[in-house]
């Protein structure tokens, strides 16, 4: 069977550290594999999975648990790496809190198109680029990455990844949101390649169902219980209205509400996000009458601390999305929500956050004398 079209994929031992006083445990090393070709179109998933993809190559990930990274890669090379990504984070937060989710997001918005490969970072100057895609307008983020890779260029020059770096980052955003620090392995290099059109494919739409979902993140080899978890990122950060006007204005087409969502926190978004009125989306006034500018929080009351209250809001009002939302109509993703909701310690959940933000971070990886290790992040690809 194709990989990444397996209903569920393989469970990972991965080396979890809660907190950097416990010691490490136990881990199981996967076979080396080599990478697959370019993924192609989500939109193309069954084609995929039936043998084809966008220009007949195989379009699905390389199994998640195949990629040969390690953790503390750079100890013998670099040392001082993770210290000093994570000195450069509480800094950079120290200046702006609101990045620390834009990084998280970051690095899924890199695994999901062409892998973690840094490629999310690349600029084009026909604006084709991942940057580029819709899916990417409301990315931020890219300037503290690249003081980040600035910094570890001066102590180890052309060393570390811009991939790697995303994935720190990731984690220590969380970490640095009051979330837990897990072991995050690296030895990922850089990929050249960045094409808007990949990540207008391979990110799931914020108004997907579950089942479109599962499509999404299966063909990353991610099953169900790994979209429940990784879900829980939006314990942390901020949504524009354009990605829920829809769900609160016009929901089928016919002018009415998502009866899934609480009508008590959809009258609160109501209130911040108005409804679009004709000819909005292509005025470049500033005027916020239509909540352009607007930003609403995924996780009501506690958008900057990452805790378990995510799992809470969406069984109490169906979530921000429609996509948070859809965890709870699909019977794995459901039993995960509610297990979570009332979970009396945050820590099974911590726990299983850091195995499934380590397997999405082994997503297509470039590895050993693969794709580059460059000076700056965000070269431009034409
Ligand atoms: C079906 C899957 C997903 C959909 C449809 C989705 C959609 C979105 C949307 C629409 C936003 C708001 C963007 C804006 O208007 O500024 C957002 C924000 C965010 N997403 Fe997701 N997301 C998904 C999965 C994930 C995953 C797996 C992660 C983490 C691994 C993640 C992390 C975040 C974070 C942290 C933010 C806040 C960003 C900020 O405050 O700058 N998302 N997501």
């Amino acid at each position: 069977m194709t990989p990444g079209c397996e209903a569920e994929s393989v469970e990972l031992i991965v080396p979890i550290r809660l907190n950097p006083a416990f010691p490490l445990e136990t881990r199981t090393n996967h076979p080396s594999k080599p990478r697959l070709g370019r993924r192609g179109a989500v939109a193309a998933a069954a084609a995929a999975c039936r043998g084809g993809g966008r220009g007949g190559e195989p379009r699905a990930s390389a199994p998640a648990e195949a990629a040969p990274l390690e953790v503390g890669f750079y100890g013998g090379t670099c040392p001082m790496a993770e210290e000093a990504v994570l000195d450069e984070m509480r800094l950079i937060l120290m200046e702006d809190k609101t990045l620390a989710p834009s990084l998280l997001r970051m690095h899924y918005h890199d695994c999901f198109v062409q892998g973690c490969d840094g490629s999310i970072m690349l600029k084009s100057r026909k604006k084709k680029a991942e940057r580029d895609a819709l899916s990417n307008r409301s990315m931020r983020g890219y300037n503290a990455i690249e003081r980040i890779k600035a910094r570890l260029e001066t102590l180890c020059p052309r060393t570390v990844s811009c991939a790697d770096i995303i994935a720190i980052a990731a984690r220590d955003a969380v970490f640095l949101s009051h979330g837990p620090r897990y072991d995050v392995e690296t030895g990922r290099r850089d990929g050249n390649v960045s094409v808007a059109e990949y990540a207008e494919n391979d990110l799931a739409p914020p108004d997907s169902n579950i089942v479109d979902v599962k499509t999404f993140f299966s063909v990353k080899s991610l099953n169900s219980k790994d979209i429940a978890i990784l879900f829980g990122c939006h314990s942390i950060g901020t949504s524009h209205c354009a990605p829920i006007q829809k769900r609160l204005y016009n929901f089928t087409g016919n002018m009415d509400q998502d009866p899934s969502l609480d009508p008590a926190y959809a009258a609160k978004l109501k209130k911040l996000c108005p409804p679009p009125r004709p000819g909005d989306g292509d005025d470049d006034d500033d005027d916020d009458s239509e909540g352009k500018t607007t930003k609403v929080p995924m996780d009501p009351g506690s958008g900057f601390t990452f805790d378990l209250s995510y799992y809470r809001h969406v069984l109490a009002t169906g979530g921000l999305f429609q996509s948070d939302g859809s965890l709870l109509n699909d019977p794995v993703t459901r039993g995960y929500v509610e297990k979570v909701a009332n979970a009396s310690s945050p820590d099974e959940y911590y726990h299983d956050f850091a195995e499934a933000m380590v397997k999405m971070g082994r997503t297509d990886v470039l590895y050993g004398d693969q794709g580059e290790i460059r000076p700056t992040c965000g070269v431009f690809v034409d």
